[in-house]
């Protein structure tokens, strides 16, 4: 199975959970400006949530993406809380016609967003394992 995975992410937080699962699946975590060239048997995106959308770039995206270069794709969204994120990539890569074969929504709270800057990307060791948890679904 081919594994292809691409993030978005602003402060870190997403891009220490992308590297996370792509080393669980034993591939490199990319970032969305490296197109996805080769077709992948599946594609794991995983972006963060914004004033309660995607990131637009990863908007733009997914918009140019080609739905036969992804067999199947997955979604993992970080957040403070709120779906937004998650339910944005799926419906974006739904209507692209690739199927979102599951999601998993990482909340993390104010982490890595403080008065003095944004600091994300250290991921608890229970965090990383439920991102793990995410990355044995998606090889099962
Ligand atoms: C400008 C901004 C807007 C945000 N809006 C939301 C939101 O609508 N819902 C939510 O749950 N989290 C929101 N968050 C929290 C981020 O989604 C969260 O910190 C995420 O992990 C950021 O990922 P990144 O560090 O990879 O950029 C927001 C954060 C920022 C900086």
């Amino acid at each position: 199975m081919s594994v292809a995975v691409r993030y978005q992410s602003r402060g870190g937080n997403t891009r220490a959970a992308a590297e996370t699962l792509a080393e669980a699946l034993g591939v490199k975590a990319e970032p969305i400006t490296v197109p996805v060239k080769e077709p992948a048997d599946v594609l794991v995106l995983c972006g963060g949530t914004y004033a309660f959308k995607p990131d637009k770039e990863m908007s733009a995206f997914i918009g140019s993406l080609d739905a036969g270069k992804a067999g199947k794709a997955y979604v993992l969204a970080t957040a403070s809380g709120t779906k937004h994120g998650v339910n944005g990539m799926t419906a974006a890569l739904q209507a692209k016609g690739i199927t979102v074969a599951d999601s998993f929504l990482l909340r993390l709270g104010a982490q890595g967003n403080t008065l003095l800057g944004k600091k994300g990307g250290m991921l608890t060791e229970a965090q990383k394992a439920s991102v793990r948890e995410f990355a044995a679904k998606i090889r099962a």
